[in-house]
């Protein structure tokens, strides 16, 4: 029973496709979990239909096409995670006004090649691959469960809320989907400003989706956050119209 179909590692394995691919594999297993529960690809939160895309593999690559080559010389640059002294990795600004033109696809495809890469050259390194080597956060969703925690008064679900935040801050590279879309409370707005300050000072790559432009962002922050942001941001524009429902 082969399951290369189901591993974030199948274009990558030498395995793939043999008798020797199956849910016992270790590296399955690391990525994966047991039984296809847990595992560094659950860690990331990235939403179940968008588990195992790749660049190579994304609904949206013909139609962006620019943004596609201009990915395909960025992923490389994810080796300088394992050099102490490399240059920083940058993050990306993926916008486009109308929505549905494959931002989110794109910065989930870019976050699996940033846990491939992790993976792999960890092993190849003989360390430990990290547990959460990539954190997916959804905004708005985060906005929703926020607000709930606070009507309800939910000490649990503020522990919750607090533990997303530290994860969202922490991870060596994440996406933050849809930032800045939705009118936020200042409280909400605070929380969302410290995740995006604490991984600009510490250099992390992020990626950031919004169908706003990037200068808006000294509205939605403040031009301190902005002017950092913008540093180091390659902002890459979204063309076309909205694909949404289409197959
Ligand atoms: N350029 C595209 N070509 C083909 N399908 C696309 C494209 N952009 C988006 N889609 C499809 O439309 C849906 C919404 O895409 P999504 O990435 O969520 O868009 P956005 O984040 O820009 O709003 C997904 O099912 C995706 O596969
Ligand atoms: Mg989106």
């Amino acid at each position: 029973m082969t399951h290369a179909n189901n591993c974030i590692l199948s274009s990558r394995c030498k395995l793939a496709g043999t008798s020797d691919c199956n849910r016992q594999c270790p590296h399955f297993i690391s990525l994966h979990g047991y039984s296809a529960k847990g595992g560094r690809v659950a860690n990331a939160n990235t939403p179940a239909d968008y588990r195992l895309i790749t660049l190579a593999t994304s609904p949206a690559r013909d139609s962006q096409a620019k943004v596609y080559a201009t990915l395909e010389k960025y992923i490389p640059t994810f080796e300088r995670q394992f050099e102490p002294d490399g240059d920083r990795i940058k993050s990306l600004f993926l916008w486009s006004e109308s929505p549905g033109t494959g931002k989110t696809t794109t910065a989930i495809a870019v976050l699996n090649e940033w846990m491939i890469a992790h993976y792999l050259g960890s092993l190849k390194r003989n360390r430990q691959a990290a547990q959460t080597p990539a954190y997916f956060l959804d905004v708005n969703a985060f906005q929703t469960d926020y607000n709930l925690a606070t009507m309800t008064n939910d000490d649990a679900a503020m522990g919750s809320i607090k533990a997303t935040i530290q994860r969202a801050q922490q991870a060596p590279f994440a996406v933050l989907d849809d930032i800045g879309v939705r009118s936020a409370s200042e409280a909400f707005r605070s929380y969302v400003h410290a995740i995006v300050n604490y991984r600009t000072a510490n250099g992390l790559p992020t990626i950031f989706t919004s169908n706003l432009p990037i200068e808006e962002m000294a509205v939605v922050f403040d031009a301190r956050l902005y002017d950092r942001m913008r540093d180091m941001c390659a902002v890459l524009p979204f063309s076309g119209e909205s694909r949404r429902g289409r197959r």
